[in-house]
């Protein structure tokens, strides 16, 4: 054989390998699971370490299946110090006019998954099963209501719930929904400024966009039975349907909306699932007024977690687990937070 027909077998050989080497690493990557983005930090919101002892249950469930999460309770004053350090316009424009306790309720949950990553839940939603490995190659998730009661309350076939919220740190989503509630105008009903409405326009238009999104930007709508199996109490419903649709005049007659026609019929049904990972309770606790609020049973966040961690005590700590820092909330909030990201 001459040198150089030696060489051409040499060179096909060689790119023979490299092919197959090449092909292997595209299969193998494939295969492999996503890394896993999403700290292990369990978030919860509650006006002071005193809790409604009616959420004991709950609190323990999350406490007892994810021993190894770090746990932070976000009470008002923590949630203040946050927020001035880190979104001061937010906190002097809107958070510290906010009157309604579910505006700085809802607001702290994007703040803090937007700087720290890790996973929010209200204090009502017991854990059925840890959260890991189910929830370790989302992104950003958004627990979703029961489509039957988005369509009576909202007239929608589906809603995001900020219930139960996962996501990386410094995710753009999360910038997004801060964006958007520094906009808001104050006297906006709190479903539309901070609550559900808002999250799922801002998620309806968020997936309308992302088409040439990277997987690490992406935010995931769960499907209702991984943590909103349970349908809100019925007679709220009820209501929501008298309102909507007026009562009916007589037995025989039906409401024609979907979803109040089958609470007509027996009511709604739960959704449990073997893939159910936690069920928000809908205890609206939250709901009481300031009066009613003094008289429930409180517990202190300590007795029931005892490694809890506060933001104004374990500062130092804390300040650490901060992944991410936010670009000043100028003009072109949107922009300036893709750009920040690249
Ligand atoms: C806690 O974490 C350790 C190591 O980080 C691991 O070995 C252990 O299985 C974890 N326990 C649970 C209950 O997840
Ligand atoms: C319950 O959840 C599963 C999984 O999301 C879904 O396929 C099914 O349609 C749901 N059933 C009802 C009655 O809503
Ligand atoms: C809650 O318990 C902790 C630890 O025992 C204690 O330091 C704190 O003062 C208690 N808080 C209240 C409001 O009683």
């Amino acid at each position: 054989m001459s040198r150089r027909k030696n060489w051409r077998v040499l060179s096909l050989l060689l790119c023979l390998l490299m092919a197959v080497a090449l092909l292997h690493r595209c299969s193998v990557s494939r295969d492999r699971p996503r890394p896993r983005l999403i700290p292990r930090i369990l978030h919860q919101v509650g006006e002071s370490e005193l809790v409604f002892a009616e959420y004991s249950f709950a609190i323990e469930s999350c406490r007892r299946l994810n021993p190894n999460w770090t746990y932070i309770l976000w009470r008002d004053k923590d949630a203040e110090l946050l927020i001035k350090e880190f979104f001061p316009d937010f906190y002097r424009t809107q958070y510290a006019k906010y009157t309604n306790r579910l505006k700085k309720s809802d607001s702290i949950r994007y703040i803090i998954l937007y700087l720290f990553g890790g996973l929010y839940a209200d204090l009502d939603v017991e854990c059925m099963k840890p959260f890991s490995p189910d929830l370790d190659e989302e992104a950003c998730f958004l627990d979703q209501e029961n489509p039957a009661q988005s369509h009576i309350f909202w007239n929608k076939e589906r809603s995001a719930m900020n219930s139960v919220m996962g996501c990386r740190p410094g995710h753009p989503f999360m910038l997004d929904l801060v964006s958007r509630m520094a906009e808001s105008p104050s006297n906006q009903a709190v479903m539309l400024s901070t609550g559900p409405l808002m999250l799922t326009k801002a998620l309806d238009e968020w997936t309308a966009q992302g088409s040439q999104r990277d997987w690490a930007d992406s935010v995931r709508l769960m499907d209702p039975d991984i943590f909103s199996p349970h349908v809100d109490n019925a007679d709220i419903l009820m209501d929501a349907c008298r309102k909507r649709f007026g009562q009916p005049a007589n037995d025989g007659e039906l409401w024609v909306d979907r979803g109040c026609r089958d609470l007509q019929f027996g009511g709604l049904k739960d959704n449990f699932t073997e893939r159910t990972v936690a069920v928000h309770w809908f205890m609206h606790l939250g709901w009481y007024s300031l009066k009613e609020r003094e008289h429930i049973q409180r517990i202190n966040i300590s007795r029931l977690v005892p490694g809890v961690r506060f933001y104004r005590e374990h500062h130092a700590q804390l300040k650490q687990l901060i992944k991410a820092t936010p670009p000043a909330l100028g003009n072109n909030k949107i922009k300036d937070a893709d750009e920040a990201e690249q």
